[in-house]
């Protein structure tokens, strides 16, 4: 039997909802990866100003405290890798509203993992898993932003079953990024 390391499969994730005892290690999972998805153009005052307003301790208490929302955690070997977020209801940005195709909708609003867990499934899990949700509340599609220079996520998404819908700007410390929207339907339920 071999017992090069290399040899021994990466643990597999497992992904649950996210519940009130996981704020802290939610709010710094996504301080930590916030930035794998801003372009290098992004500077360090806007990274920790949007950490700051979005995704704080106190924040994320009201993520997971809100029925409008589904939070879900990943794990490896009991320590978080990854978490998403999802936001059911019709979207508030008008070039949104104006590019998704399917309705009722949710949003994908976040999808993060950490690097040691990129390409081991578990950003594949969280999808999964959030896909299930967005059935679950009858939704016929599920929309999601992208910044335009993120070429890692995006491809991840086309092989998640989502397509280019439209543009939209994402506000991020004080200045705009160009987004692409993506969309993908869902199911109908049997
Ligand atoms: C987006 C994310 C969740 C996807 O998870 P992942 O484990 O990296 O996804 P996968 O490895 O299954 O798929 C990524 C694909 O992009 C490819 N890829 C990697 N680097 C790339 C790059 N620089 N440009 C284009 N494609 C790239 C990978 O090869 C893979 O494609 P393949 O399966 O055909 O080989 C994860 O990368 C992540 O957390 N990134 C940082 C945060 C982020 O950007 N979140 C999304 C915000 S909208």
């Amino acid at each position: 039997m071999s017992t090069d390391p290399a040899d021994t499969p990466a643990p597999t994730a497992t992904v649950r909802p996210a519940h009130s005892a996981d704020v802290p290690v939610l709010a710094a999972v996504a301080a930590a990866t916030f930035e794998l998805a801003c372009p290098p153009s992004m500077t360090r005052e806007r990274v920790d100003a949007f950490v700051d307003e979005v995704l704080s301790p106190g924040r994320f208490a009201d993520y997971v405290a809100d029925a409008g929302r589904h939070v879900l955690l990943a794990e490896r070997e009991g320590a978080a890798v990854g978490y998403a977020m999802l936001v059911a209801g019709d979207p508030l940005d008008s070039d949104v509203r104006a590019s998704i195709r399917l309705r009722p909708t949710v949003e994908l609003s976040k999808i993060y993992v950490l690097p040691e867990a990129h390409g081991t499934g578990a950003a594949a899990l969280l999808m999964a898993r959030a896909l299930d949700w967005a059935s679950d509340v009858g939704a016929a599609g599920v929309w999601l932003g992208v910044n335009q220079q993120n070429e890692r996520a995006q491809r991840f998404y086309r092989k998640s079953g989502f397509e280019r819908v439209g543009t939209k700007r994402f506000l991020v410390g004080g200045v705009h990024e160009d987004d692409y929207v993506m969309e993908r339907a869902l199911p109908p339920l049997p």
